[in-house]
Parts: C-alpha cells; sequence; structure tokens
C-alpha cells in the first residue's frame, strides 16, 4: 500500500487553516496507482452478493465508477443537492461547520439491491452515515463501504459500527 500512499499528497491549511488536506490528484495522475487503488477497493468484494456501487458526489464519483465498471454493475450517484432532475430521497447531516444534504433518484436502487459504497475518504463519517441511510430509504441494502484513506484520529468508523468498512490506507 506504500505505493498508493506516497501518491496521496499532504497540503496544509487547506480548506483553511489548522487543517492538512489529503490531496488524491497525484494518485487519479498516475494510471498505475489509479488502477492499483480500485482493484484493493473492489478486491473484498469479488465473488459477494453485490448488485450495485453507489458513489457520493464528487470525489467518491472516480474511484466508485472505475469500481461499478470492473465490477459490471450498475453505477448510482449521490449527489449534492438539486442536481438530480427526477424525483429524489434526501438524507441532511451535520459538518464540522454548518450542514450537507445528498440526494438519490428514488428509482435508482431496486429494494432487492445489496449496494456498495464506495468514497475516497473517511474522516468524520457523516458523509458515509449520510450516504448508508441513504440507500436504506430507498428501500435497498447496504452491502459494504469502501474508502481509499482512513483518518483514523476522526473516528469515523465509530458512526458506522452498523457497516461492514474497508479502507486501503491509514493516517
Ligand atoms: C470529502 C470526501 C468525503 C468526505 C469525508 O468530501 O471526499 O466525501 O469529505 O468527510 P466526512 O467523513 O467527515 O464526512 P467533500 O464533500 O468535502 O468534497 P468533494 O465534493 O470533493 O467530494
Ligand atoms: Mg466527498
Amino acid at each position: 500500500m506504500d505505493r498508493l500512499r506516497n501518491k496521496i499528497r499532504d497540503i496544509p491549511d487547506f480548506p483553511k487553516p489548522g487543517i492538512i488536506f489529503k490531496d488524491i490528484t497525484p494518485l487519479v495522475k498516475d494510471p498505475a496507482a489509479l488502477r492499483l487503488s480500485v482493484h484493493q477497493l473492489l478486491q473484498p468484494f469479488l465473488g459477494r452478493e453485490i448488485t450495485a456501487v453507489a458513489g457520493m458526489e464528487a470525489r467518491g464519483f472516480i474511484f466508485g465508477s472505475l469500481v461499478a465498471w470492473e465490477l459490471g454493475l450498475p453505477f448510482v450517484p449521490l449527489r449534492k443537492p438539486g442536481k438530480l432532475p427526477y424525483d429524489v430521497q434526501s438524507v441532511a447531516y451535520d459538518l464540522e461547520y454548518g450542514s450537507a444534504t445528498l440526494e438519490v433518484h428514488i428509482d435508482a436502487f431496486d429494494a432487492d439491491d445489496r449496494v456498495l459504497l464506495i468514497d475516497d475518504l473517511l474522516a468524520t463519517g457523516g458523509t458515509a452515515k449520510a450516504s448508508c441511510e441513504l440507500v436504506e430509504k430507498t428501500g435497498a441494502k447496504v452491502e459494504a463501504c469502501a474508502f481509499v484513506v482512513e483518518l483514523d484520529f476522526l473516528k469515523g468508523r465509530d458512526k458506522l459500527s452498523n457497516y461492514e468498512i474497508h479502507t486501503l490506507i491509514k493516517f
């Protein structure tokens, strides 16, 4: 995993002073690293009964759609509010400062879908928890969640104790 770890760049004081931003753009710029990350993300799910992959806007779209492609499964975008044109389900959640919402089309999943959620980063877990709730609101089941990076010290896993969580790199 050091090959992937070395492709995550620290940007101090972004988006605000005191935060060290984990920048994945060097990883997605390197085709071998991107391919490796996608294969590592989907590896635990080979032979498992997954029927759809969902990704959280925006960075979850990069990895999620590639995982869906590789598994030959549908990809479902979980979007920021006001972007989806058809009827939606929504879940609002708290951020460190303020709040956010994710939406999904009401017909994005079938009721018997078993969904793999993919995002680039597990930080506080707020985004992932809301995404799990959103999938469940449609009637589908969350099979597991997988992330490229986990910020251990933010304890996002604690918010997701009811779910199977996989991460490739911990900081
Ligand atoms: C980032 C990241 C995860 C989320 C993790 O998304 O891509 O989705 O934060 O944080 P959490 O575990 O504390 O919820 P963000 O919405 O900042 O931006 P993006 O649109 O670039 O993905
Ligand atoms: Mg994101």
